[in-house]
């Protein structure tokens, strides 16, 4: 069952060590938070999730990392620079700036006044400058996407790995975007991850792969606890796909704050290695690109079968980390009522997206022996795991219980006086809330992983 609102997620992020305002101590900075302990190991495992799905369970993806800090003439010939804006709106009463296409009945959201200047376009990108002078010339911009480097790396990773199409480059980093009204917790924020695949295909094959790719995201989303009845699938009308785009699906999930867009799966046809190919006259380009007299190097494929050179088209899924990791933690959301009149808050996620896979409780945290004999089974547990096992010693195994109910532990094993003498131990079971005995030595058969 979803939380009830963002504050319920809100809150349970705070207090246990999810989420944070980046720099709360000197007020914090609009549309920028931190992640805590728990909330670096969720968002590890959604991108290792999402890692394994893209690249390491196929045989025609391969993985890049390319960098940040992107030369201006990708995001010239991208197209970025004309047109990642949004239309940015004054209330001339209040000086209040917002997006005019958020806006109500056009009131201004903080005073309700009509008196707005005209839209205007307010481009996106944030620039930094490089190198020791600022002097406007030498600068960079922070990516706002993570898919153009692919296509600029599309020739390197072709040539040191060669492939036929259809293949794929699968990508997972930062993005950056100087959203005019960052809101809705981590929703729309200003510095974010993203995980993206561009999947090169033949002209002609493109639109049965972007259903394909449709059909296989759905799937992913499902096994991370977000069901397709959680989920519309938007056909994106025309006039509101991005300038790259022939056909865009939108998935749109209903956040605590309404439904809007988890994922974008865009055909994005051959427009972008037209546009940053040279000698774009000897390819039959169907996307109207910018002429291209910058570029070094020719994006295309050869085509055995009619013996010529040809651009491949693109299918997109490009998701969101933290607009993943939102959804995730809403549906994972449950309270419930207990036999004994009280309540609740348990994370219900996919065992492998657990923050903690397994709490080692020791019944006395005093109790020497108990310690140690906790202390070696964690660390025996840990060196069969790629995941987090933590020795949680408070003494009070009813507050420990709670504690990896809200963080979602599937499993919490308790050390006790019959572990000592029988070799035994206590496994809970998150959800069930049901517990067993079993034999130290038999915890990896029983864990829920
Ligand atoms: N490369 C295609 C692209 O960037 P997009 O629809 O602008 O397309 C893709 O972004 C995904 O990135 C979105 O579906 C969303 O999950 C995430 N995203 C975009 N802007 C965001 C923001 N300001 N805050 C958080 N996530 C964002």
């Amino acid at each position: 069952m979803p939380a009830n609102s963002m504050d319920e997620l809100v809150s349970l992020c705070k207090r246990r060590g999810f989420i944070f305002q980046s720099g709360e101590i000197y007020g914090g900075l609009q549309g920028i938070y931190d992640y805590g302990p728990m909330g670096v190991e969720l968002k590890k495992n959604i991108k290792d999730s999402w890692w394994s799905s893209m690249v390491y369970k196929r045989d025609d993806v391969e993985g890049l990392d390319a960098s940040i800090l992107t030369n201006p003439k990708v995001l010239k010939y991208s197209g970025h620079e004309d047109t990642f804006s949004d239309p940015l709106v004054d209330c001339k009463d209040c000086n209040g700036r917002f997006r005019s296409d958020h806006l109500v009945d056009s009131e201004c959201p903080l005073c309700s006044s009509t008196n707005l200047t005209d839209p205007r376009p307010f481009n996106l990108m944030f620039k930094t400058a490089v190198g020791p002078i600022d002097d406007g010339k030498n600068f960079a911009y922070l990516r706002p996407e993570t898919a153009q480097q692919i296509f600029t790396n599309f020739k390197n990773v072709l040539d040191s790995n060669p492939k036929n199409l259809p293949f794929g480059i699968a990508q997972i980093g930062k993005a950056f975007r100087n959203e005019i009204t960052p809101r809705n917790f981590i929703f729309r924020v200003r510095e974010f991850e993203q995980m993206e695949l561009e999947f090169f295909v033949k002209n002609g094959e493109d639109e049965r792969w972007h259903e394909y790719w449709l059909e296989e995201r759905l799937n992913w989303w499902e096994n991370q606890g977000v069901p397709r009845s959680s989920i519309e699938i938007l056909n994106v009308p025309d006039d509101e796909l991005s300038h790259y785009s022939k056909k865009t699906y939108d998935l749109m999930y209903k956040f605590p704050h309404g439904v809007e867009e988890l994922e974008g799966i865009a055909n994005r046809t051959d427009f972008d290695l037209g546009s940053h190919s040279k000698n774009q006259k000897e390819f039959e380009i169907t996307a109207k690109v910018t002429n291209n007299k910058e570029s070094n190097s020719k994006l295309a494929v050869h085509n055995l079968d009619e013996k010529k050179w040809e651009i491949p088209y693109v299918i997109e899924p490009s998701a969101g980390v933290e607009r993943a990791f939102l959804a995730i933690l809403n549906e994972a959301y449950n309270e419930e009522n207990l036999p004994d009149g009280k309540t609740r808050t348990v994370l219900k996620l996919s065992k492998h997206l657990a923050p903690i896979s397994a709490a080692v409780i020791p019944l006395k945290k005093n109790d020497d022996k108990l310690v140690k004999l906790a202390k070696d089974v964690k660390n025996q547990l840990q060196q069969a795991s790629s995941r987090r096992i933590i020795l949680e010693n408070t003494g009070n195994i009813g507050k420990s219980y709670r504690k990896h109910d809200e963080i979602g532990t599937p499993n919490c094993i308790t050390i006790d006086y019959d572990s000592l003498e029988k070799k035994t131990v206590t496994l809970r079971d998150r959800d069930t809330m049901d517990q067993k005995t079993i034999y130290i030595d038999d915890i990896n058969k029983h864990m829920l992983v």
